[in-house]
């Protein structure tokens, strides 16, 4: 099949390496990609929806997957199934799980889906009302799309309140602050589960832990992600268990009754308190960095798992991974991330001649583009993630920070402690 995927980061980059060794898939279209998919396929530079729509049929693609929740949230999906395509994602009406916390806080609520204890609200007093019930910190949260910038951990009350004034003014966030959402801190250990859906199946995949903070030890400020592994023995039978039976059924239960039944990847970022989930929030789409690690883990056909999941026909797919393998991923950041853009940096990955290496790692490239002499640059805040495969968590995360050290560019910076939970002894 011919598969189109939108999105140009590493996420989508893993797809497509991912479907470019999947003998199901002959030609892998990316839009926009970035300065390394078009190693992988073809990068197309079509903006517009509709359009892109129309080139997906005038070129007969067969399957479309959408990356990132912006596309997804501005109901891509449902545009692509208007021209009769098949595409992988939820609906615009699904997509709100993401594009709004206030709905998706307000689903779990109704659907009797474990979280933190919370108000929905636009008004200041009702904020202060609440705030003043709970004990520090508070967790104040912005409704909209904020590119993960929306929500702050204040650490006391004034300083949680100053977040909702700062929201509801529309200082902080424009239209995106216009509602807020205030709840209760939950203190336990993250975790990312992806559940891929059909509208009435369901599989759950390996679960990940990203790491969010940008330096070690969980310091400093929040990012989208500087590292990730898979799977993650903090999860055990019972508590999958725990994620089906209390979180993903009455989910996707709920969403079908409310006629938004739910295709494409449920992204579950769940908060795991004394052996019980709860959920902090939900994604319509795979995580970045997480997808990069799990792409390489399939042993079955990713594409026919998609194909599948878009069709209605995922009870069908047979969908396997790798025995006793683990992978690991560690970001590498330009200088100024995720302050502020940094200069273009030459990227130069020395040759790799460790056999084993080769065989064991890849990179996945996210913020790189191409100059006109087709070198290879750095311009983007998260610029690539070197992953690597194992036997344990400990030899693939050996493999991916000697990975990490053949790759150069000017400013690079990564995290030296990603999967030191899995590796506390
Ligand atoms: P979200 O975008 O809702 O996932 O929030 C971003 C990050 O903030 C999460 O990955 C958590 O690390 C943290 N966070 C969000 N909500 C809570 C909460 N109720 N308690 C503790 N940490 C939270
Ligand atoms: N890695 C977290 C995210 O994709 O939101």
């Amino acid at each position: 099949m011919d598969v189109l995927i939108i999105g140009s980061g590493g996420r989508e980059y893993s797809i497509g390496y991912a479907l470019n060794k999947d003998e199901n898939v002959d030609k892998i279209y990316f839009a926009p990609g970035n300065g390394a998919t078009d190693e992988l396929g073809e990068n197309v530079n079509i903006k517009d929806y509709n359009e892109l729509a129309k080139f997906a049929k005038e070129k007969g693609i067969d399957l479309t997957v959408v990356g990132p929740e912006a596309p997804l949230v501005d109901g891509v999906v449902d545009i692509f199934k208007e021209h009769g395509l098949t595409i992988f994602g939820p609906s615009k009406a699904a997509a709100q799980l993401e594009g709004s916390k206030v709905f998706m806080k307000n689903c779990l609520k109704k659907y009797g889906v474990p979280t933190a204890r919370y108000i929905e609200t636009d008004s200041l007093e009702e904020a202060a009302e609440f705030i003043n019930s709970l004990s520090e910190p508070i967790v104040v949260k912005a409704d909209g799309l904020c590119a993960g910038k929306g929500v702050i951990i204040a650490q006391s009350k004034q300083e949680a309140l100053d977040a909702v004034k700062g929201m509801l003014s529309g200082e902080s966030f424009g239209e995106a602050g216009s509602k807020v959402v205030v709840e209760e801190y939950l203190d336990g250990y993250e975790l990312s589960i992806f559940a891929v859906c059909d509208g009435k199946d369901y599989v759950v995949l390996p679960a990940a832990q990203d790491h969010k903070r940008l330096l070690d030890g969980d310091q400093g400020p929040n990012t989208g992600g500087m590292g990730a592994y898979v799977p993650t023995p903090l999860v055990n039978d019972e508590l999958y268990k725990k994620v089906e039976d209390r979180i993903i059924k009455p989910t996707l239960k709920g969403l079908e009754e409310d006629g938004m039944p739910y295709t494409g990847v449920l992204f579950i970022g769940i908060m795991v308190v004394n052996g019980e989930p709860y959920v902090l929030e939900y994604n319509v789409r795979f995580g970045d960095p997480e997808c990069e690690e799990l792409m390489v883990l399939f042993e079955s056909s990713v594409a026919d798992m998609l194909y599948k999941a878009a069709t209605g026909n995922l009870k069908d797919a047979e969908v396997k991974f790798k025995d006793n393998t683990y992978a690991v991923g560690v970001v590498l950041a330009s200088k100024n991330y995720p302050y502020s853009s940094s200069e273009p940096a030459e990227i130069i990955v020395d040759e790799i001649v460790h056999e084993d290496l080769k065989n064991n790692s890849y990179i996945a490239y996210a913020g790189v583009s191409k100059d006109e002499d087709g070198k290879l640059l750095a311009t983007g805040g998260r610029v690539l993630v070197c992953v690597g495969l194992g036997s344990s968590i400990r030899k693939a995360r050996d493999r991916a920070y000697m990975l990490a050290g053949q790759v150069h560019f000017a400013g690079k910076k990564c995290r030296m402690d990603i999967a030191y939970q899995a590796l506390k002894d």
